[in-house]
């Protein structure tokens, strides 16, 4: 358990986890089941000795940031739904009075969050909401294409709220680009908000000791860069980027932890 790319959903569920105020996600304790949460505390734990200790506020700081986005979406039209790639253990289509959500992952980790959504609602913990779980390899263009074609007959004209978080680093280059560009393949996307690593930041300590943590838990440790000329031909000139001392000036009113100590993630929003 917990090896692989999946294994990194449950990572930065305990991260939310840790910070709900912050993470705006009183949900994320849920996810786990009581006899669970225990091992993902110790997978928690010996990334933050190995790694870094910040990931409860790294991870929690971009969930607020797209957390407040889709808010504004369904502000500006409650109609809108939400499409969100590599969605783990997100909890936005049941923080948010969303009409319909899609969340799209890998199968085996779709298969774990169906069961829970299941065994969440059944006992009350989570709303009742139109969410359909689509299991789908993002590195695979025709299951792209097919994605895309699902996301527009899904949808029926209402406005797409699209979010991809934590997820591109872990494709390669040609997939990552796709996955951040994916919104303009949909008929009426509103607006895109995708986290990401900057080329500029590549040569980061905190990413060179996660390295290492990937291997040892059979996460393939190539990553992707973006750069801020990719980022602009794929979302628009007009995109609003935030980084993480950005981020905690946004919420926290002042950098309590600078870049150089954190995974530098940051949260590119472009509305159309
Ligand atoms: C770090 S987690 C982020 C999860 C969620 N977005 C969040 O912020 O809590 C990365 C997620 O991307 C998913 N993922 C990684 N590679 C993928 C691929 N090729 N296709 C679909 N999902 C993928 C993983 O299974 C995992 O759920």
């Amino acid at each position: 358990m917990h090896r692989g790319v999946e294994a990194t959903a449950y990572l930065v569920n305990e991260s939310r986890a840790r910070r709900p105020d912050l993470a705006g996600d009183p949900l994320a304790a849920a996810w786990m089941p009581d006899g669970e949460r225990p091992a993902v505390r110790g997978l928690w734990d010996k990334f933050a000795e190995v790694v870094y200790e910040h990931d409860d506020l790294v991870v929690s700081l971009r969930g607020r940031c797209v957390a407040d986005t889709l808010g504004a979406a369904l502000r500006k039209d409650p109609d809108t739904i939400l499409v969100n790639c590599g969605a783990g253990f997100s909890s936005y289509p049941w923080l948010l009075p969303f009409r319909a959500a899609l969340e799209v992952d890998l199968p085996d980790l779709v298969r774990a969050k169906q069961q829970r959504v299941t065994e969440l609602v059944a006992s009350g913990v989570l709303p009742e909401r139109d969410v359909r779980h689509a299991p789908v390899d993002l590195n695979d263009p025709s299951a792209r294409s097919e994605l895309i074609s699902l996301v527009n007959e899904f949808a029926d004209g209402r406005p797409v709220a699209y979010v991809a978080e934590g997820v591109v680093f872990y494709l390669p280059p040609e997939d990552a680009r796709a996955v951040v560009g994916l919104g303009a393949g949909f008929d009426n996307c509103v607006v895109s908000a995708v986290s990401y690593w900057p080329a500029a930041a590549a040569e980061s300590r905190v990413l060179a000791d996660q390295r290492d943590w990937f291997r040892s838990r059979s996460v393939p440790e190539e990553a992707t860069y973006l750069t801020d000329d990719e980022l602009t031909s794929l979302l628009g000139a007009e995109f609003e980027n935030q980084g993480p001392e950005d981020l905690q000036r946004r919420y926290l009113s002042r950098v309590v932890v600078p870049e150089s100590d954190l995974i530098p993630e940051y949260v590119a929003v472009s509305w159309t």
